[in-house]
């Protein structure tokens, strides 16, 4: 494990771990653990790559886009033919996806949360600073790529949203990212378990099983997987009987930026009378989140389609709001929380950034997956939502502080926030790329 390394040295590491885990026009998240191109991964790769070659950044998002369904959907994992089957479960033949995944390509069924639009504007920003000779191609590649993520967007506001509530629904806990997280405890104990034969290539990477999800979880993911596959994936039949129907409010939020990107994006993409629609999209969740705050636990709350009910868990998506854009008031009671007790401000903290659940909450577990420790990525979206309404300052102690756990524990895929022990997998390439971008802008002070 790194220690100690200068932000120099930080930066020779983080571009070492994107080229080392380079498949030439797309980025592994990381060397064993994850040897497929997984979605919202390479959003933030992508980033990452901005700074040291923008065109790359763009293959990235483009070789991406390459396994986007015909109905929109980028799903959350596209299989590298060449890696032995046995290298990660579950692998293709479990998504039965064929007849949905373009010809020839080999992809799940589900998707991830939509950071690419946010990541396409990310990159045209970095190389109007870095590379100005360059910003007509990104431009152009503005052009091309823009039809696909509209796509994207309208099929996760049609699909995932058919009433127009303003909220994402995800249909298992992999599409919102955070998979372990502590939010999907209910609805996730109330489905079965699988009875098929469960492989868990991924312990023997990550020896210590505490860091990883136990094979009870497992069994119910694949239980999942297996209810989507007999519904031969037809959305609307899930969005009715599916046996995990969550509304995201982390997803959602990230939606509501990606859609504010998105319309930036329109008129670089010479579509201007869209740009309208995907601000107006972007509001109408803003407004549900509103809707989802809950004044006595000062959080905003997914619920759970099947009951009805919130899901009354206090874990990192309940910020969502500083990453969609909220009023003033409301911002500011949550930079209160992020930097207090129960987050970047719990005395235990060998960093002063945020864990993926409160400190405080009986299911925090500083090493298990999601369920407490830091992970680079989402302190990257708090950042950069901090820093778009308008929080410089908050925004600023987050990437300082970022910068320095990066330096001591190098680009593992999370961290114990009460150890600072580098977690999961080595060399993983979105906190490499993220640590990238806070490092562009050390030396652009
Ligand atoms: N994060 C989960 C996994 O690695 C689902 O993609 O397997």
């Amino acid at each position: 494990m790194a220690t100690g390394l200068t932000l120099d040295q930080l930066r020779l590491d983080a571009e070492q771990v994107l080229r080392s885990n380079d498949r030439g026009n797309w980025t592994r998240p990381s060397p064993r653990l994850y040897p497929h191109q997984w979605s919202w991964d390479s959003a933030f790769i992508a980033i990452g790559w901005a700074h040291l070659d923008p065109l790359r950044a763009i293959g990235e998002l483009r070789s991406l886009l390459e396994a986007q369904w015909e109905t929109g959907m980028i799903p959350h994992i596209a299989f590298d033919p060449d890696v032995d089957l046995s290298a990660y479960e579950p692998g293709p033949n479990r998504w039965a996806s064929a007849g949905h995944a373009p010809p020839e390509r080999l992809t799940s069924a589900i998707c991830q949360p939509p950071v690419h639009a946010i990541a396409l504007g990310r990159i045209r920003e970095i190389t109007v600073q870095s590379r100005p000779e360059l910003v007509a191609h990104i431009d152009e590649a503005i052009a091309e790529l823009y039809p696909k993520l509209e796509r994207w967007h309208r099929w996760l506001h049609e699909v995932r949203d058919p009433d127009g509530t303003g909220l994402i629904t995800i249909l298992h806990p992999w599409e919102s990212g955070l998979d372990n997280s502590p939010r999907w405890d209910e609805p996730l104990n109330a489905v079965g378990q699988s009875t098929a034969c469960l492989e868990r290539p991924d312990l023997l990477e990550v020896s210590n099983s505490d860091e990883r999800p136990t094979n009870t979880e497992y069994r119910r993911y694949m239980f999942l997987l297996e209810s989507l596959v007999a519904l031969d994936h037809d959305q609307s039949a899930a969005m009715e009987t599916h046996p995990f129907r969550a509304a995201d409010v982390f997803f959602s939020a990230i939606l509501a930026a990606a859609d504010d990107a998105l319309s930036e994006l329109a008129v670089i993409a010479h579509h201007p009378r869209s740009a309208h629609s995907h601000r107006t999209n972007a509001a109408l969740i803003r407004k549900a989140l509103e809707h989802r705050w809950d004044p006595e636990l000062s959080a905003c709350l997914d619920v759970d389609l099947r009951t009805g009910e919130a899901l009354r868990s206090d874990t990192i998506a309940t910020f969502a709001p500083l990453i969609s854009g909220c009023d003033l008031d409301r911002s500011a009671i949550l930079v209160e929380r992020l930097f207090g007790p129960s987050y970047c401000g719990s005395p235990g903290l060998k960093w002063q950034l945020p864990p993926s659940n409160a400190v405080t909450s009986p299911s925090f577990d500083s090493r298990a997956y999601w369920r407490g420790p830091q992970w680079a990525p989402i302190t990257w979206l708090l950042w950069w939502g901090l820093s778009r309404g308008g929080h410089g300052r908050s925004a600023e102690r987050l990437r300082t502080s970022a910068l320095d756990q990066l330096s001591a524990v190098g680009c593992v895929e999370y961290v114990d926030p009460l150890t600072g022990d580098g977690l999961g997998s080595r060399s993983q390439s979105w906190t490499a790329a993220v640590a990238l971008d806070w490092l562009a802008q050390e030396s652009s002070k």
